[in-house]
């Protein structure tokens, strides 16, 4: 398998969860209320997965290693794109993450937030992933060595492994600082 396999492979799920949140918009438009335990969960899939595991593998290693070849400026000019869009797509998730949160203390008026941040996110990410699929990593990709690709995609193996127990580590600072300050 070439290392742009997984990558690939991880933008599959990121439009299943896209097609959840289209659903969830629906649904905010006819009934006037959402789940916030539903978005916080998206959140947590945006954050976890889109963001830490796949713009991780993606920002720490592919670009990372692309930086170190003598690229054409065109590829150099997506690949600084791609990092912006990270940048947008993250801060989006903050945002609604915050309005959600808005919202589920009895803030009726921030489910328009929700709703316009959703819209967004359903918006922003096809043409990111696309703009990866069909323009980048195909004619990137060229610029290794097969002994090159295999030892990246070792690295994403190991990048992946370190995934799970960063956010329960994670979890669980967050849990001793809750319970530090509930205690204080
Ligand atoms: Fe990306
Ligand atoms: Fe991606």
């Amino acid at each position: 398998m070439k290392p742009i396999g997984p990558m690939m492979r991880e933008h599959r799920l990121i439009e299943r969860m896209l097609r959840q949140l289209g659903h969830e918009l629906d649904a905010i438009n006819t009934r006037h209320t959402t789940d916030p335990v539903f978005i916080e969960t998206a959140v947590d899939f945006f954050r976890t997965y889109a963001d830490r595991t796949h713009h991780g593998k993606e920002e720490e290693i592919y670009f990372r290693e692309l930086a170190r070849k003598d690229i054409a400026q065109d590829h150099h000019r997506i690949m600084e794109e791609l990092i912006e869009e990270h940048v947008y797509a993250r801060a989006e998730v903050g945002a609604l993450l915050d309005a959600n949160e808005r919202y589920a203390q009895g803030n009726t008026e921030a489910l328009q937030e929700v709703a316009r941040r959703l819209t967004t996110l359903v918006g922003f990410y096809p043409g990111h992933i696309e703009k990866e699929d069909k323009h980048f990593f195909f004619p990137t990709q060229d610029y290794f060595s097969r002994s090159e690709q295999d030892s990246m995609l070792q690295e994403f193996q190991d990048f992946d492994a370190k995934m799970i127990h960063e956010k329960y580590e994670n979890l669980i600072k967050q849990v001793e600082g809750t319970s530090a300050q509930v205690s204080a």
